[in-house]
């Protein structure tokens, strides 16, 4: 058979001279956008060209689209100072749209930045010493970690080694110094990638750490997971997992979300390793000639298991040993007060669709640049895009919670378990990708379901609901209990059957349901959820048990739950 050829990005990647291609000069000249292969380039940096699309209705034909840029940083295990936030905060004023957005991977984004303000935003976020290379792109993304700062060695532990993995696998391409800090210029050479060499990974690369106490990072939706696995309170290695991926395509069957796979168990030291070789695994025998299937999952589910573990083992210098089982993990959002070991305390606060901004209600942006330039906390992102304020005294934790409450802020606790544990992607205007709203129609959406659930008496009972515009899956819908992915304006398919553990794919409830249908559609099955219940049992979990066809995915035992008997709604499957 002969090989297919490369796709676009390929290419661009491979004449790019190691992330340059013609950056520099586009930036420097007075062309108001990049080109194809340029902006492929640029994702590697940490941004994403974009233009405004609630403008591009009222233009002119052949009028110019608004272009705009979305700028992304990376932070390993979402740890940053407070004199990094309140950089970060100055910089989304000087040259964002005066809001910052903590993402699902445990990241802030600015959007909307101009072309002229490009270089000025990146290098402004590299003054406070963090980075925006390979926020995207075809190289491994921002490493997750456990975000709860409960200052215990084994915390401490899952943030050392996300920042290590972060570091080990950073591109080494000169490039962004020249282009973005106006570093010396240099041929490329290929002594510059020792480990991504000209072409990257076939396409990005999720890795998160994780601990078998807390599921915070939705480990089984990366493309690796290193979950340390704790006996009697002491971390004794990692299981390593490969294979989660959760982005799909609608009406392409052969596009699927996948959870990962237990490759093996292996040492504390030889963690980062294991990561390491699982990217090159997947950068030798990835798919470089269709986008689409050019993600780790597909790699697996071509070769199975054992193929990929014999690969592994051949290339490891030290036992990949069998998985540990583990019971079901639990999920926490570190929300509210909580004491570290140190004694002194965190305080998580909500983010509504991680977007850090001010409005006529509440002034989310000024009460925390007020805390954190008063206090001057330790600061850490979530992946469920919520904010962790810490190494609190007493007395702070009240003036933290009496400074919100000023602002017009409710604390988290006293929210709705569904507004709570909400996800959203940002999708209109700023997504290219978009085909429906995300991030401004959640708001209204939970108003409802906040409702409606009242009514059931289901205020308090844990539910996790996750919208995005497009089915590509950013806000991880598909392990959610409810999900909303677009299909067009003002249309989404509803999901259901996930849940806060993070264990188990989603069911296609109803297809192409009408945003002013949505609660309509779910109410049948929320109703029987209030009176079917067993204590605890989230949503998800009662839809699997009514449905009766699938077993709980319980990660490592396969633990399943009785069979009873169909659910009496037509779902669509
Ligand atoms: C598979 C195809 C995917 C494509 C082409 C894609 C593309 C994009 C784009 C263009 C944005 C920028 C939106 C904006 O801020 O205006 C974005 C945001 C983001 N994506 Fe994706 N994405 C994909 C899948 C995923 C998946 C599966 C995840 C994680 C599970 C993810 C994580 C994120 C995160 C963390 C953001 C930042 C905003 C947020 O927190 O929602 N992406 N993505
Ligand atoms: S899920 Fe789709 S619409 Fe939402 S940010 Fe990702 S790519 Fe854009």
């Amino acid at each position: 058979m002969t090989p297919k050829p490369p796709s676009k990005v390929e290419l661009a990647k491979r004449h790019g001279r190691h992330l340059r291609g013609t950056i520099g000069e586009t930036l420097a000249s007075d062309a108001t956008h990049f080109g194809h292969d340029d902006l492929q380039l640029l994702k590697f940096h940490g941004t994403y060209q974009q233009d405004d699309r609630d403008l591009r209705r009222g233009r002119e034909d052949g009028e110019e689209k608004a272009w705009r840029f979305m700028v992304r940083v990376a932070i390993p295990a979402g740890a940053v100072t407070a004199e990094q936030y309140l950089a970060l905060d100055d910089l989304a004023d000087r040259h964002g749209n005066g809001t910052l957005r903590v993402t699902t991977r445990q990241g802030f984004q600015f959007h909307g930045v101009l072309k002229g303000d490009l270089k000025a935003t990146i290098a402004g976020i590299n003054r406070t010493l963090l980075t925006t290379i390979s926020a995207c792109g075809d190289v491994q993304r921002n490493v997750m970690g456990c975000a709860a700062p409960l200052g215990d060695a084994d915390h401490a532990e899952v943030r050392r080694v996300a920042e290590a993995l972060a570091r080990e696998l950073r591109p080494g391409s000169r490039a962004y110094h020249e282009i973005w800090l106006d570093g010396e210029k240099q041929v490329s050479t290929e002594a510059e990638e020792p480990f991504y060499g000209e072409h990257y990974l076939p396409r990005k690369f999720k890795a998160a750490v994780g601990l078998s106490t807390d599921n915070c990072v939705d480990i089984w939706a990366q493309d690796v997971g290193l979950l340390g696995v704790l006996d009697q309170g002491r971390m004794t290695g990692f299981n390593l997992l490969v294979g989660g991926g959760l982005g799909m395509t609608h009406n392409k069957g052969d596009t699927t979300a996948r959870l990962a796979t237990p490759l093996g168990f292996v040492a504390p030291e030889h963690g980062l390793e294991a990561v390491r070789l699982v990217a090159a695994i997947f950068r030798d025998h990835g798919n470089r000639s269709d986008r689409r299937h050019a993600r780790l999952k597909y790699l697996l589910a071509e070769w199975g298991i054992e193929r990929f573990r014999a690969e592994f083992v051949s290339r490891a210098s030290f036992p990949l040993l069998p998985p540990v089982p583990l019971p079901r993990l639990p999920f926490h959002d570190h929300l509210g007060r909580h004491r570290q070991a140190d004694g002194r305390w965190f305080y998580g606060v909500f983010v509504q669709s991680g977007r850090i901004l001010d409005d006529s209600s509440h002034r989310l942006r000024t009460a925390l640049r007020e805390i954190v330039d008063r206090v001057r906390p330790g600061i850490r992102l979530t992946a469920q895009q919520n904010l962790l304020l810490t190494d609190l005294d007493a007395a702070a934790l009240d003036q933290v919670e009496a400074t919100l409450r000023a602002h017009g802020v409710t604390p988290a606790l006293e929210l709705s378990a569904v507004r709570r544990y909400s996800v959203a992607c940002p999708a209109l205007p700023t997504c290219g990708l978009a085909v429906a709203e995300s991030e401004r129609a959640i708001p209204g959406l939970l108003d409802q379901l906040e409702a409606e659930l009242e009514t059931l008496g289901l205020r308090h009972e844990p539910l996790t609901v996750r919208m995005t515009g497009c089915p590509n899956g950013c806000a991880r819908p598909y392990t959610a209990d409810i999900a909303f992915v677009g299909r067009s304006l003002g249309l989404y398919h509803v999901y259901v059957g996930g849940g806060l553990a993070g264990d188990r794919l989603v069911d296609l409830y109803r297809a192409d349901v009408p945003m002013e249908e949505i609660v309509d559609t779910l109410r049948p099955l929320l109703q029987r959820w209030a009176a079917e219940r067993n204590p605890g049992e989230g949503l998800g979990d009662f839809y699997q048990r009514l449905m009766g066809l699938r077993a709980v995915r319980s990660t490592v035992t396969g633990r399943e739950l009785p069979t009873i008997d169909q659910f009496p709604l037509v779902v669509a499957r």
